[in-house]
């Protein structure tokens, strides 16, 4: 192990060097106009697998952007690992906020700032640099690998759901590794044991049939944008409870080992309320803040818009108005579900003056993962020996919808061995990654090979 750890520190500028390059690509899932250089990312994640000594190294075409896949599967008798990871990224505006161009990375105060640094270009790479490490250092890995780095996270993965359930063998696996989430704070090894799920809807109001005169027509109709409001309000009570019908009834509650580590790990609300600029924070009444991100649901208006939005005043009554509103979910709210109660409510709180078109847009089921699997207990040994602290455990507020289908799909744990932090920026301007994080991500996931490898009890 320390010839692979030393390896590792003798390599760690080119590895940088390496993420930047990954990281000029810009690869923006959502937006057509970035179509090719999705190709040109998965070409150059391939050669990365290649270059780390994987065999079977395939681009794999989909209907939307491809996936990658690559494997070193010469440890007969020992367990097989799937890495997984995304290459796609976030658009990045609104862009006049980027201190840098988001796909020309710099370096600055020990972290590397860009559009994926973190989310997740940061995050995948540095297991095939862990992987690498042992190919370049003593010729072979100590257990199977597989990797499948897919372009379409963050459109909800429609298309690798599809692979993954015709591909069953392909994949097959005694736990798939990601790191695509969050330490707990800075230079504590984290391992998350929960995702909360996702249910996305649109809601758009119809008034009258064409934008109006405000002082013409004001007074006389309904106003869309004015009943989009109101309906919006009526998603709380006053306890911060939503008032969707039946939303809490599938809700799994806290164990008393979950509470008992969240009181653990001594959350302040002061400095997390003074870091997001607030004066106080808020949320569902009866439940701590840890509680209420990881292991309850919500509802939030993601965007509104209608009527007259550009620089100055224009007396206009419009026609309609919209919102976009998502709900986390956490196990065992079914989103589907989640979203026919949603689209019912709402449609029955409009007044007849007014037409409501709801769409459903994408979705994930929330997952928790058992803490005693043999995957997890060599995780958190493996991040503990990197960072050289005690590992924490954690749940997570996002979702990685693809999770739970790996979990149900393949029989395996997912190890979510989280290595951002909640204040990289991601998604947002100015989106960064400790390097500090990324060297001992590399040897998180080194050691990690090495512990799974001597786990008994494998399938
Ligand atoms: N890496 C995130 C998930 C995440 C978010 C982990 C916050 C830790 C903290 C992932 O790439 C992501 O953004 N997921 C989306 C899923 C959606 C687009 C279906 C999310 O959570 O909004
Ligand atoms: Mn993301």
């Amino acid at each position: 192990m320390k010839d692979i750890i030393n390896y590792i520190d003798s390599n760690k500028e080119s590895y940088i060097e390496e993420l930047k390059e990954y990281l000029k690509i810009p690869s923006i899932s959502t937006s057509s106009a970035n179509k090719k250089d999705m190709q040109t990312c998965a070409k150059f994640v391939s050669k990365k697998l290649k270059d780390a000594g994987m065999t079977n190294i395939k681009i794999i075409p989909t209907e939307g952007h491809p996936l990658v896949y690559g494997e070193w599967m010469k440890a007969p008798g020992k367990p097989t690992v799937l890495v997984y990871g995304h290459y796609d990224v976030q658009p990045v505006d609104p862009i006049e906020l980027w201190d840098s161009d988001p796909f020309d990375p710099v370096v600055k105060n020990g972290q590397i700032w860009a559009r994926g640094a973190n989310d997740n270009k940061g995050q995948n790479l540095v297991h095939i640099k862990s992987v690498e490490a042992y190919m370049k250092s003593l010729g072979k890995l100590p257990l199977n690998v597989k990797f499948l780095i897919e372009g379409e996270e963050e459109i909800g993965s429609p298309n690798l759901e599809v692979f993954l359930k015709k591909n069953k063998k392909l994949l097959k696996c005694d736990a798939v590794l990601i790191s695509d989430t969050s330490l707990y704070a800075k230079g504590i090894p984290t391992i998350n044991y929960g995702l909360r799920g996702l249910a996305y809807l649109e809601v758009e109001l119809t008034g009258p049939n064409k934008d109006l005169h405000s002082g013409s027509f004001g007074g006389s109709v309904a106003n869309p944008i004015n009943e989009l409001a109101k309906l919006i309000s009526k998603l709380h009570d006053k306890n911060g409870k939503v008032t969707v019908p039946n939303f809490y009834k599938d809700v799994l509650p806290f164990t008393k080992k979950e509470k008992d580590n969240i009181i653990a790990l001594k959350f302040s609300d002061a400095k997390y309320a003074r870091e997001l600029g607030v004066k106080e924070l808020q949320g569902e009444k009866g439940y701590n803040t840890l509680q209420r991100l990881w292991g309850r649901p919500t509802l939030d208006c993601n965007g509104i818009y209608g009527g007259f939005t550009e620089e100055g005043a224009k007396t206009v009554l419009p026609s309609k108005a919209t919102a976009k509103i998502s709900m986390r979910l956490v196990p065992n709210q079914d989103p589907k579900k989640v979203g026919r109660e949603f689209t019912k409510y709402v449609k029955s709180l409009v007044p007849k003056s007014i037409k409501i078109k709801v769409t459903e847009m994408h979705g994930g089921s929330p997952v928790v993962i058992p803490l005693d699997a043999p995957a997890i207990v060599a995780a958190s040994k493996a991040t503990s020996k990197a960072f050289g602290k005690k590992t924490v455990y954690t749940r997570e507020g996002g979702s990685i919808p693809i999770v739970v289908e790996f979990v149900n799909q393949l029989k395996a744990p997912a190890v979510l061995m989280g290595l951002g932090l909640d204040s990289d920026n991601i998604h947002s301007p100015n989106e960064h990654f400790s390097l500090k994080s990324f060297e001992l991500g590399i040897k998180s996931s080194a050691y990690f090979l090495e512990e799974f490898a001597n786990v008994k009890g494998k399938k």
